[in-house]
């Protein structure tokens, strides 16, 4: 079994993104600036944009974080956006979901520059992702497909399963694996809560991509021997041994699917710092099509 080392292999690319930001700087350039937009005190929003910000730092990007209280209305979150779409240093920006329940998320995202939105959300950047044009690919999908690659795991004429629909991963995840190109060309299944038999699909798989958040939802009985196992699952589960009282648990039971598989992603560790590497690869581009 190869460990898909998310950490290792975001590093190695963080490391591309900074040799190119030096490069911006030696000719005189302005480095890209990416900001971040968050709506209230969620906890694990909070972390994970504070992980992203300092991902930043370490590449040599200017970011800004703007905080914004749960009471934000609509309105005040449009204005927002609109100025970041107008600003002349921002090359792009990303508001972090789940937003307050009195904002239409929707709406929130088609407000969005498309030229700006390095989240690769909006529905202009959907559409020609789903039509191989040039657009920003969502960072999470982005991270999953650099994995593949880079560990030269074979996608070609293989079944991938996807279990999950969402318009952040399972969605963009099944079209981009059906594409040709690199990580591409696969046979694929999307799944979701109303498939019928579960199991006997993903026992067929050779690649299975779980994007439900559910705790430990795979297990080992689901699964073929030498399968390629790749889980977005990121929950915390109350544990009282941790210091901070949970743990965090992917959608996998990792313990007995590793023993069959012949990839595996580990949680924490795998797919989760890929998104945040390839969240700066695409404020990169952003910043770059303005240079060409
Ligand atoms: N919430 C969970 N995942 C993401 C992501 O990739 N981008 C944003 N903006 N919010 C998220």
């Amino acid at each position: 079994m190869v460990l898909l080392d998310g950490k290792k292999t975001s590093n190695v690319i963080k490391d591309e993104i900074a040799v190119e930001v030096q490069k911006m700087k030696d000719q005189g350039e302005r480095v890209p600036h990416l900001a971040a937009v968050l709506v209230g005190v969620d906890g694990a929003s909070l972390t994970y944009v504070g992980s992203k910000v300092r991902a930043c730092e370490r590449v040599g990007f200017e970011s800004t974080l703007i905080q914004m209280p749960d009471t934000t209305s609509e309105e005040e979150l449009l204005q927002k956006i609109k100025e970041l779409n107008e600003s002349k240093v921002i090359d792009g920006f990303i508001v972090q979901l789940p937003l307050p329940k009195q904002i239409d998320e929707q709406n929130v995202l088609n407000a969005v520059n498309p030229s700006k939105d390095v989240d690769g959300f909006h529905p202009e950047n959907f559409g020609r992702m789903a039509l191989d044009m040039e657009s920003f690919i969502p960072a999470t999908p982005f991270g999953i497909l650099q994995l593949l690659e880079r560990y030269q795991v074979e996608t070609k004429g293989k079944h991938t399963v996807v279990i999950g629909r969402s318009h952040i991963v399972g969605r963009p995840m099944s079209i981009l694996m059906s594409q040709k190109g690199p990580a591409g060309n696969s046979t694929v299944t999307l799944t979701h809560s109303h498939t019928k038999n579960l199991s006997e699909i993903t026992k067929q798989a050779d690649i299975i991509i779980v994007a439900l958040g559910v705790p430990e939802f795979l297990t080992a009985d689901m699964v073929k021997e030498g399968v390629v196992i790749v889980d977005v699952g990121i929950s915390r589960v109350p544990d009282a041994s941790k210091p901070r009282g949970y743990a965090i648990k992917g959608d996998v039971e990792f313990e007995g699917v590793s023993e069959k598989a012949s990839f595996i992603t580990p949680v924490p560790g795998g797919v989760g710092p890929m998104t945040i590497a390839m969240l700066l690869k695409n404020t990169l581009i952003a910043r770059e099509r303005q240079l060409s």
